[in-house]
This record gives structure tokens, sequence and C-alpha cells, in this order.
């Protein structure tokens, strides 16, 4: 068994757990959780979040980790490479595509959005958006600094693109700097710090009560009472049920390909059945405990319950960008609260950005040798040339489009194949003693059973509900404006390159090991 010597190493266990939780921690706790949770009934909402927490979450998060460790002893710290030593087959590898695929797509957009939050976190110390009074002004602020028009605040898109490039830039150094001196470093302070500033939101939000007292309806405790009573009637639409699992998967960074990078790196016998639990447990506390205490709760104590729902259901970035910049202006000390949000979103955002670019960097190094800076520039050169297309051409739904295939349906596909691979094809029993190998806990027995039936069946029906429900009528462009069309099949065409682009490379790198092989 090629034991690994010369790859790199997590500095520390905390530092490593670190860096995972950073890596599920990220825009999904603060922005997505409460728009998802807002648009899906609230607490209707979190019973089917549990309950696929348990079913999904906590399952996936050990297969990952059990998958990243065991494919890091052979040297391989992405998904094909991994595969590859869990099925003796020549299909194994391009398979492992799909984790390199998820990661980089998604990695593309989400770090354009994370720059957003470095905007706004200037904008709000220096209050540059204070004289926007309504959801409508505060839209058009948004709009304009997208470069979708232009207005008083921003002639053009200069200051998203200057933002855009520096975000990349951090990202690019952090992953250049490595494994422990990069990634562990950065999650070390950033993830402590975020979860203070998020601590602070949501005391101060509670502590704000009724702002109104002539409009007792609004108050935050309307807010808390919106998700966590739920309404078990509205339990019988599929959408919710959907909504909830596309939110596990994304949060927790699980059928990315990312955890599985941050795992190879770990020694053969290092715990992961703890860890992986911390993760998870860690993430599902920024999200439900403090991500479900910030946004819902202060839009309700300013506009109402129904009005916060409509901000919801208005955008993806409605209840972060327009919403709470609002409150702000309305609140003692609002340009020092809306520097700390905005700054913990990019905290969460930079971890979680570094994570998705660290497969490719991993399949660059170890299946074609590359040095760190070579396998960086290569990813960097790639990526900063399809984020052209997210920036400039996002309002008609490129970036919509690109986050539906990679971050919502794609995430359970590769979710999927990774289940039955490991418990299926590798075998429940050795992947069951791989998890659980050199565990600081035992993983419940329970378990067993849930990754080696539930978890695949469950993804396997929710892949194909997904599809009919979803896919189907996504693929077919309904509802969406003939102008944007072009614009949806240019964005279909950009993340069909990067697949073909990164099969042929796993193609490439297998030929020239067959051909080492052969003339040793
Ligand atoms: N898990 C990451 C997030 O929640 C991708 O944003």
């Amino acid at each position: 068994m090629p034991l690994n010597t010369e790859r790199e190493q997590w500095g520390s266990k905390i530092g490593l757990i670190l860096a995972v939780a950073g890596n599920a921690v990220g825009l999904g706790n603060f922005l997505r959780f409460p728009v998802q949770a807002a648009q899906n009934g609230g607490g209707a909402f979190m019973i089917p979040y549990f309950i696929f927490f348990l079913i999904l979450g906590i399952p996936l998060m050990w297969i990952e980790w059990g998958i990243g460790r065991h494919g890091g002893r052979f040297n391989h710290g992405s998904a094909p490479g991994m595969f590859d030593v869990l099925w003796k087959h020549k299909l194994a590898k391009y398979f492992g595509t799909l984790g390199l695929f998820m990661s980089m797509v998604i990695l593309i957009y989400y770090t354009y959005i994370e720059s957003w939050t470095l905007g706004y976190s200037i904008f709000s110390i220096t209050g540059y958006y204070f004289d926007q009074h309504t959801a409508d002004a505060m839209r058009t602020f948004l709009y304009n600094y997208q470069g979708r028009a232009t207005g008083e605040h921003f002639t053009g898109i200069l200051p998203a693109y200057i933002l855009m490039f520096i975000t990349f830039g951090l990202n690019f150094w952090v992953l250049f700097k490595g494994i422990s001196k990069g990634i562990e470093k950065l999650a070390k302070i950033a993830l402590p710090l975020l979860l203070i500033f998020a601590a602070i939101l949501a005391v101060r939000i509670m502590f704000l009560g009724t702002p109104d007292p002539s409009l007792p309806a609004n108050s935050v405790w309307n807010g808390y009472g919106f998700i966590w009573n739920p309404n078990v009637s509205l339990l019988s639409d599929p959408k919710i049920w959907l909504a909830a699992a596309g939110q596990i998967f994304f949060t927790l960074s699980v059928g990315m390909g990312t955890i599985h990078a941050y795992a190879s790196y770990l020694k053969p016998k290092d715990d992961i059945a703890l860890s992986g639990l911390t993760t998870a447990a860690t993430n599902g506390f920024a999200e439900v405990v403090l991500g479900a205490a910030i946004a819902i709760p202060v839009a309700v104590a300013f506009f109402g319950l129904q009005t916060t729902q409509e901000f919801a259901k208005g955008g993806a970035f409605d209840l972060g960008f327009v919403s709470m910049p609002l409150i702000f202006q309305r609140i003692p000390l609002g340009q020092v609260l809306g520097f700390l949000w905005f700054l913990l979103l990019f905290f969460a955002g930079i971890t979680s950005s570094v994570a998705m670019g660290q497969p490719v960097i991993a399949f660059l190094e170890d299946e074609f040798g590359f040095s760190r800076k070579k396998a960086v520039g290569v990813l960097a050169t790639v990526v900063l040339i399809a984020v052209q297309f997210v920036v400039f051409y996002q309002k008609y739904g490129f970036l919509n489009e690109m986050d539906y295939w990679a971050g919502t349906f794609g995430l359970v596909v590769f979710a999927l194949v990774e289940t039955v691979l490991f418990m299926w094809v590798f075998g429940a029993g050795k992947a069951w003693k791989e998890m659980n190998e050199g565990g600081d806990i035992q993983i419940p027995r329970v378990f067993y059973y849930l990754m080696k039936f539930v978890t695949p069946v469950v993804l396997f029906v929710l892949m194909i509900w997904w599809f009919v429900e979803s896919a189907i009528p996504k693929l077919l462009l309904v509802g969406v404006p003939d102008v944007n069309k072009p614009y949806y099949w240019g964005s279909r065409a950009l993340m069909v390159v990067i697949f073909i682009g990164l099969i042929l490379l796993v193609r490439k790198a297998w030929q020239l090991k067959a051909n080492k092989e052969e003339s040793n």
C-alpha cells in the first residue's frame, strides 16, 4: 500500500476541524437558509430539514471523510483518483470528474457573490447606502452595483469588478499558501470571528423586541415563532421537502467534492468519526441557531411577516442585501452592525470558496505532478475567464442556471454516485471499518444501515423527483423570457465545456500514468 509521506498535512486537529467547518459554514447558512426557510413555510421547513440532516447530511459527511482519507493514503486528493481506488474499473475515475466539476463551477459564481459582501461591508461602514430608504431603492442600489443598470451611486460595473478581482486574488493566495499555512490559518482566524460577529448580531436583534409598539405583531418574537412553530399541514407540499434536502446539501458542502479533498490530507489513523460529526454539528449550530436568529426575525420586526416572506420570494439576495441594509439604517450603530453582517458573510464565504478550489488543485498536483504554484495558476486562469460571463450576464440568469445544475441538482447526483460506490461497490463492511478506523468515537451502528440502505434510496428518490419536478421544466426553459434564453444556453455551454475539459484531463492523467508504468 503506497503510504504517502510527501503530501501536505493539517497542522493540528483543531485547525482541521475549523477548516472543514469553515468549508461548510458559508453564505448558505446566513443568506440561503433564511430565504429557503421563509419561502417554504418557516417551521414546516425545519421538519424535513432535520430529517434530511439525520439521514443524508450526517451520513454523507462520514462517507466523504471516509472516501477522502482513504484516497489520500494512495496520494489522491480529488474524486477521480479516490473513486479509482474504490472501484477497480476504468470508468470509476470518470465518475469522479463530477467532484471536480461541482466544486469548480460553484467556485466560479460563489466567489463572485462573496465579493459583493466585501463591497457591502465597505458601503456599510462608510454609510454609502444610508440614503436609500425603501426596498425599491435598495434593490436598485444592488442592481446598479452589479452593473445591471447605472445610477447615482454606481456609474458602471468597475467597483464590483475590482472587488471581484480582489476576492478571487485573496482566494488564490490562500490556496497558493497551501493546506496548513493557507487554508488552516485562514479558518483559525475567520471561523471564530464570524461566529462571534453572528452571535453579536443575533443578541442585538433579540433585544430589538418590538421596534414599533403600535405594531405589536412586528416583533422578533414572531420571527422566531415563524421559524420554530411548524404548520404541519404544509408538509404535504413536496416542494418543501425538496427545498429542505437542497439546503442540507448546499449548507454542509456535501456532494461537491470539497470534503473529500480536505480529508485526503489526514493521516491514515486520524479520527474521522468524531471530526465529521463535529463539523456537521458546527454547521448546524451556525445555521439553525445563529443563521435563523438574524435575517428573518429582524425583518419580521421591522416589516412584518408577510413582507418578510415577500422579500424571500423576491429573490435569493433580497433578504441579505435589501432588507438588512434597510434595517441597519434604522438602528443605532447601524453602520457598525452592517459592517459586521457583511464581513461575517465575507468570512463565511471565503472559508467555503477556498475549499471549492482545492479539489482541482489537488487533482493537478497529485495526478499530473504540478507544483502548487502551477496548479493554482491554471485554476485561476480558467476561473477568471469563466467568471467574466457570470459578471456580465448575471442579469440574464447566467448565474442561476449554474447554481441550479451544479449547486442543486448536481449535488444529489454526485452524492448518490459516491454513496453507491463506497457502500456497495467498495463494500459496506470495508467502508464501515474505514470510517471508524482511528475514531475518537464509534459511529452508532444504526448509521451502518442508514448509509447502506436508507441514504442511497432516499438520494435516488430525490434525484428522480427533482428531475421530474424541476430539472425537466428547467431544461425546457419554462418561464424564461425569450431574451434570456440565449444566456441560459450560454451558461449550459460553458458548463459542458468545463465538464468535457475535465473528462479529457482525467483521461490524459491516466494515460500518462499508464505510460510511466510501462516504461518502468
Ligand atoms: N456550504 C457552503 C455554504 O453554505 C457552500 O455556503
